[in-house]
């Protein structure tokens, strides 16, 4: 049975890929520095890729500063890219967001665009899969866009999801032939992103009002109405935000 490295294997998304991999009988592993393995130094990489046959990358960078997440997405993605060539894997897959490539004023963004180009160009076969904003992520936006006790965000429409059914996507994926493609992924109701966030802090009984503003950014970027959805070939999965709220009380304070 050949190996399955999920890079960023302990965060959110990759410790639910992992455990998926592993029920249906494939032998997924961790890899971040949490396990030894640092692709911004390469420590451990070379190991960890050996012998395997695929390997996923959902890290994130532990800081969004615009150099930061470039010098990070950069750097791991050329290391892993040396490592994997070496180790003679045959399926390079990243996890990416719906959009990415439009959202220019984004530092986020462009860092994600960069780190999906040199995996285009590696040479090994690839699969990206551009995901939209998790529903795990609702508080987060709001965090970013709070002063005082004001959370300004546009009225522009997104397409949320559950990490779990971001998951799903990706270990099929993960353990399907490369598409040499990007393939999007979305929830199955659309929102104002004021909406969606003034839901979302409603049930956690977060006091802080979101307004809706036209000129708030999101990560830097101006969002126009349709920016952050996804195209018509998108796959739509099915957990929607009001179900997935009841079912995770944690998200209540
Ligand atoms: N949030 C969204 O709405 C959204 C939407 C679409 C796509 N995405 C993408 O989804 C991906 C995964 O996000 P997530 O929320 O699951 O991430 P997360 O929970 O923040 O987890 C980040 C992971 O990256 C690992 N990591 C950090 N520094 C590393 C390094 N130097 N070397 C190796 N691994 C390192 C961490 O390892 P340790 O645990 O050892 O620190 C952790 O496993 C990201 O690439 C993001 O761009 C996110």
């Amino acid at each position: 049975m050949s190996r399955i490295v999920i890079i960023g294997g302990t965060g959110l998304i990759g410790s639910k890929v992992v455990r998926r991999l592993n029920a249906h009988g494939h032998d997924a592993v961790a890899a971040s520095p949490n396990s030894g393995v640092n692709t911004l130094t390469g420590e451990g990489l070379a190991e960890a890729l050996r012998g395997a046959s695929t390997v996923l990358d959902v890290s994130n960078s532990p800081s969004f500063a615009d150099d930061d997440v470039m010098a990070f997405f950069t750097t791991a993605t050329e290391n892993i890219v040396v490592a994997a060539k070496d180790a003679g894997v045959a399926h390079y897959v990243a996890l990416s967001v719906v959009g990415a490539q439009r959202m220019t004023d984004s530092g986020y963004m462009r860092a994600k665009v960069a780190q999906e180009r040199l995996i285009a160009s590696s040479g090994i076969p690839y699969s990206i899969v551009h995901a939209t904003q998790f529903f795990e992520f609702v508080k987060s936006i709001a965090d970013t866009a709070t002063t005082g006790d004001e959370v300004r965000l546009p009225h522009a429409q997104i397409r949320p999801m559950a990490a779990d059914d971001v998951a799903t996507a990706v270990a099929r994926f993960t353990a399907h032939e490369p598409t040499g493609s990007v393939v999007e992924i979305a929830g199955p109701e659309q929102f104002g992103l004021d909406d969606l966030v003034r839901t979302g802090l409603e049930f956690r009984g977060d006091a802080r009002t979101v307004v809706a503003d036209a000129d708030a950014t999101y990560f830097g970027e101006k969002l126009t109405e349709d920016l952050l959805l996804p195209g018509p070939g998108a796959i739509i999965f099915d957990t929607r935000f009001g179900d997935w709220l009841k079912s995770n009380p944690e998200q209540r304070r």
